[in-house]
């Protein structure tokens, strides 16, 4: 067996070109740019904004205070370098599957199945942190605007609520269980000690634990599969008209909120300097993932090499812009040293200057944003599980198309679950670390891939060339490593058995079953 052997782009092509594997041709332009923006604006820009201003020094994060807007701007070239790469690389290979499908093309089948289980973190686990942010601003809406109140044990994970159960953070788990247990009992009068104990109180227990389970964020899950379950267009439609909608409300924190700007709030605009700026940057990085998703509807475009391009381009651009202004209204309307641990930054922001109902608003506009990021996540996964069936490397049961629906239907609910069941329990930040750490190595992929193929098959047709490509695909992957290194080491090693138990997976299976190892593939 031959680990490293790729597969030609003719294969590539010829795959996705056999008939029970078609997929409705409905995308065009303007679509693909709005499902990027659809996939890049969520859950970072709305929540992860607050904490990579304020930092948190007791995790050995520093704040980037107002320099967080060079935080955005210098993810935003990495990525930008990394988009050209995905745009030469969608232009010349338009099949779904993103940078699992360039990986097989280049550095062969290992490491093709290693970035396609990589690319569950960026698409599936990135979607339970976006699932629950939707829950905590729902919650917040909700109670804000029709005084529904959600219990807290139905909107909080488990972890979560352990952790609030102890201010101090010093006491080890069975020491919470048991005070939690001793208070319910009213054995204890260390009630204070519970930073969140009304949460706690009225949660339901189990042998002493409190059962808590994210409740919101399993019913956005499961709505959002099963339109995805009903068809590309219907979800292009809906993530269009959310898109629409999420732009506005940022474009009103940037509008209202500029007079409000207290130019003192600045003063030092680099408060921690590069460590600050270099910790912004690995939290902030959420907020941009997406960009790459488009390319995960190659098969579904009308005009892929021409529309996939200015897809990525376009909707990373219009972003970058929004981000910035975005950091600097908020960093300017407070002191960032306020934005630490608050859930719903851009609304506190304008609560904070007694705009409450504009509060509201954003509130309102956090959840249809992150709606639209649900869905291109819960879009791109499927596509991902698809494009590995039919290499061989996951069962067939993964790409079977629905008759009627035409869309990846086992994967779409599989992909449900995966998503549903982690986001009802749990933690919000380590979610975001791990995917941004396996989105990180999947860019490096990315820009390894296109040099090789631009080395190896530099006649193969391609309608959009990456500038520069010796020095901008280098400066990506430099860029990318020195992102990844702000992130705690318990993050890599996360990183690391997730792989590991990636490559069990790999060999108990796709090693043996890969139609490329077993000569199954059309040439
Ligand atoms: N960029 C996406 C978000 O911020 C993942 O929600």
């Amino acid at each position: 067996m031959n680990f490293f052997r790729t597969k030609s782009l003719e294969q590539l092509k010829a795959t996705a070109e056999e008939p029970e594997h078609q997929l409705k041709k409905n995308l065009g332009a303007f679509d693909l740019a709005m499902f990027g923006i659809g996939a890049i604006i969520g859950a970072g820009i709305f929540s992860s904004i607050g904490t990579a201003a304020a930092g948190n020094m007791a995790d050995g994060r520093y704040p980037a205070g107002p320099s967080l807007v060079l935080s955005i701007l210098l993810v935003a070239l990495i990525c930008g370098f990394t988009a050209l790469a995905y745009a030469e690389l969608a232009s010349m290979i338009p099949v779904s599957g993103s940078a699992y499908t360039y990986a097989y093309a280049t550095l062969g089948e290992l490491m093709a199945w290693i970035i396609g289980w990589d690319l569950l973190l960026e698409y599936a686990v990135s979607n339970v942190a976006v699932a629950i942010s939707w829950g905590d601003y729902a919650r917040s809406f909700l109670s804000n605007v029709f005084h529904v109140n959600i219990p807290g044990w139905l909107a909080m994970d488990p972890r979560t609520a352990l952790k609030l159960a102890d201010s101090t953070g010093q006491m080890g788990i069975s020491q919470k269980l048991h005070l939690i247990a001793d208070t319910k009992a009213g054995l204890a009068n260390g009630a204070a000690t519970f930073a969140n104990w009304d949460v706690l109180k009225s949660a339901p227990s189990i042998g002493g634990f409190p059962v808590t389970i994210n409740l919101l964020a399993v019913i956005i899950t499961v709505l959002i599969t099963w339109l995805c379950y009903i068809g590309i267009k219907e979800s292009a439609r809906a993530n269009s008209i959310m898109v629409v909608i999420k732009v506005i409300i940022l474009l009103t924190v940037v509008g209202l909120g500029i007079q409000f700007i207290a130019p003192a709030n600045w003063h030092p605009f680099v408060p921690h300097g590069m460590k600050g700026i270099q910790a912004g940057a690995a939290i902030i990085f959420f907020a941009f993932i997406g960009f790459d998703a488009v390319s995960t509807t190659a098969e579904e475009c009308r005009n892929p090499g021409r529309d996939l391009p200015l897809g990525i381009l376009w909707s990373l651009g219009i972003c970058t812009v929004i981000y910035a202004a975005v950091a600097l209204v908020t960093t300017g309307m407070v002191h960032y040293t306020k934005l630490g641990g608050i859930a719903d930054p851009l609304s506190f922001i304008f609560t904070e200057h007694k705009m409450t109902a504009i509060a509201a608003v954003i509130s309102f506009g956090a959840v249809i944003a992150t709606t639209a990021a649900l869905l291109v996540y819960q879009v791109g996964q499927p596509r991902i599980f698809m494009s590995m069936s039919r290499d061989g490397l996951l069962g067939p049961w993964f790409g079977k198309i629905h008759q009627k629906f035409k869309t990846p239907s086992n994967a779409t609910i599989l992909t449900g679950f995966i998503v549903a069941i982690p986001a009802a329990l749990l933690n919000i930040d380590e979610v975001v670390e791990l995917t941004n750490i396996g989105t990180l190595f999947a860019f490096v992929v990315v820009c390894i891939a296109v040099m090789l193929l631009r080395y190896r098959r530099p006649e193969a047709p391609r309608k959009f060339l990456m500038p520069a490509i010796w020095v901008l695909a280098p400066a990506g992957i430099i860029g990318c490593i020195w992102f990844a290194k702000g992130l705690p080491w318990l993050t890599w090693i996360r990183f690391v058995v997730w792989l590991a138990i990636g490559l069990v997976i790999y060999f108990i299976y796709g090693a043996r079953k890969s139609a490329l190892q077993n000569g199954d593939l059309k040439a």
